[in-house]
């Protein structure tokens, strides 16, 4: 039985009863987290480190690509500054190239001779949602127009520098499952094996890719076709079936949920296994998406107290939704063979107005969203019994990035930083943990400004261990108050701590091209008292990691 985070504390703890006898000093910290080592949730999937590269805004151009000839620094075409840094994290899957776009892309436009490459319209050349006029108004440039200087090759070669693996998404609105299967011969026929292999060599990849994870479409209820649950259903099942594999093991990733439609999750899964419950073994992963949108003024850094709070809440919606998808699949999926892929998430405010124009949703994340980035990688790691997968959207240039980059500017956003920070994290075992403290109030307006008292959780995070090494990663949303918090590990004893923080005494903070360094993380000596003891004051409004070293 799963304890809830009162009874815990009464039941195990027996704080109500101790308290009576113990001297008052005995409590003096406020909060609590309990690990328990001997409690292992599973392995934490290093996809859960995933990114996501779409043709949006200059994710691409002049994001990624730069051209062989930029005087910008870059490697074959691409920005160095930005294969340097992601290198540097790890990073698991990158799925591309898209969202919307990938439902009207053709991949064949993608590659050969980039002069002879066709320029099509891109997806979100007339998007009024969230777009500042003066993106409205643009009449040219790649992000309007695609140049399709940047494909297939191109994004292997990208994966290749970064050591991610590739994640493809085809389309399903446009263009037919022939297309698709073109494009898994493409990168997938063994060297001189198919023309379409010979085609691959010619654009300087004899070797296959490999590609195993392929995402079949997008958002299939809305922009990838406005399907209803059941025709997706049938449509996936076309699209899956009596594919050559060419020695590899396709993970299927099926389109799953906008947020909490467990309808669809329910009818997908119902009309799936019409056809037998072996059908599900098609598929790896069902993909959810959530975006917890904005608050107050809409812009990254444009914010109060009550709508960092209120943010910060909406993002956390991430756990709910996650139970509620996973008990629906297991109505269809007794073995609990599916897993769930969440490959899009993030907050999603306004693009900054000091950005260029054709920067579609490009802004400076700051110290809140760098709370999201926390709250969301401890939510799926104490769920890495369920999530295989995550993606944050995107990698640069657009909503939740981890960088922002603009002709030779380049910096790294507080995002980056946490995913650097719970590194660790990335192929350990993820291990039961009970945080417990006092929750906290804020106030929520709606748009007639009236109020409904709300409140947070005070301190949550996740935990994992990996040979003697406990990582223990927490998020505290207080913007005020820091929260001396006794930690006890249950099954082994700590023998050194050390922590990385993430904070500054301004929720605003963010790195920009003129700061790019405003807000990193720093290292911090910690205590062990004697028989393993340890307390640590989690400072107000901080991302932290602890690292502990165990006997
Ligand atoms: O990430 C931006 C867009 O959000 C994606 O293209 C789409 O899948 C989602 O609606």
């Amino acid at each position: 039985m799963k304890l809830g985070r009162r009874e815990f504390l009464a039941g195990s703890l027996g704080v109500g009863a101790l308290a009576m006898l113990a001297p008052r000093s005995a409590f003096a910290a406020d909060s609590k987290i309990e690990i328990m080592l001997n409690e292992p949730i599973g392995t934490i999937n290093p996809d859960v480190y995933g990114h996501f590269v779409e043709h949006l805004g200059a994710v691409v151009y002049d994001g990624i690509w730069v051209g062989e000839k930029s005087k910008i620094r870059n490697y074959e075409g691409i920005r160095a500054d930005l294969v340097d840094a992601l290198k540097k994290i790890k990073p698991g899957v990158i799925r591309y190239p898209g969202g919307c776009f990938a439902d009207q892309y053709d991949w064949r436009d993608g590659i050969g001779p980039r002069e002879k490459r066709p320029t099509r319209v891109n997806f979100w050349a007339d998007t009024t949602y969230k777009a500042p006029q003066n993106y409205q108004k643009l009449e040219g440039g790649p992000q309007k127009y695609e140049s399709n200087y940047f494909g297939t090759d191109e994004f292997a070669r990208f994966c290749k520098m970064v050591g991610a693996p590739m994640y493809l998404a085809a389309n399903l609105r446009t263009r037919d499952a022939r297309v698709f299967q073109e494009w898994l011969d493409y990168c997938n026929s063994p060297a001189n094996t198919t023309s379409w292999s010979k085609e691959r060599a010619k654009n300087g990849s004899v070797d296959p890719y490999k590609v195993e994870y392929w995402g079949i479409g997008n958002e299939s209820w809305g922009c990838g076709g406005d399907f209803l649950p059941e025709e997706y259903a049938t449509e996936f099942r076309r699209f899956t079936a009596w594919n050559p594999t060419y020695g590899v093991k396709y993970k299927f990733i099926g389109s799953g949920p906008n947020g909490g439609d467990t309808n669809w999750t329910r009818r997908f899964f119902s009309k799936l296994t019409e056809k037998g419950s072996g059908q599900i073994n098609k598929l790896y992963g069902w993909g959810l998406h959530y975006y917890s949108g904005s608050t107050g003024k809409q812009i990254a850094n444009d914010f109060d107290v009550n709508d960092w709070y209120d943010l910060i809440q909406r993002s956390d919606r991430m756990e709910t939704l996650i139970e509620d998808h996973w008990q629906v699949m297991g109505e269809f999926d007794r073995d609990r063979r599916v897993k769930i892929c969440v490959d899009e998430w993030g907050a999603w405010h306004w693009q900054d107005p000091d950005m260029p124009d054709g920067w579609l949703y490009a802004y400076a994340s700051t110290l809140r969203d760098a709370l999201i980035s926390g709250l969301n990688l401890d939510t799926f790691q104490r769920h890495a019994d369920k999530v295989v997968m995550a993606n944050p959207a995107q990698l640069i240039n657009t909503i939740h990035s981890l960088f922002i980059a603009a002709e030779d500017k380049f910096a790294m956003t507080p995002n980056y930083h946490v995913f650097e920070m719970y590194m660790p994290h990335a192929g350990a075992t993820a291990i039961r943990s009970e945080f417990i403290s006092d929750r906290v109030g804020f106030s929520r307006f709606d748009a007639q400004k009236k109020e409904t008292k709300a409140s947070i959780w005070g301190l949550n995070g996740s935990a994992s261990i990996k040979d003697k090494t406990v990582t223990v990663t927490a998020v505290n949303p207080d913007h005020l108050n820091a929260k001396e918090t006794e930690i006890n590990l249950r099954g082994a004893k700590i023998v050194s701590a050390e922590a990385r923080v993430l904070t500054s005494n301004d929720l605003h903070t963010r790195n920009t091209f003129a700061q790019p360094n405003a807000l990193v993380p720093k290292n911090e000596a910690v205590t062990v008292g004697t028989g393993g003891s340890l307390v640590y004051k989690f400072a107000p409004a901080s991302v932290t990691r602890l690292t502990l070293q165990i006997a």
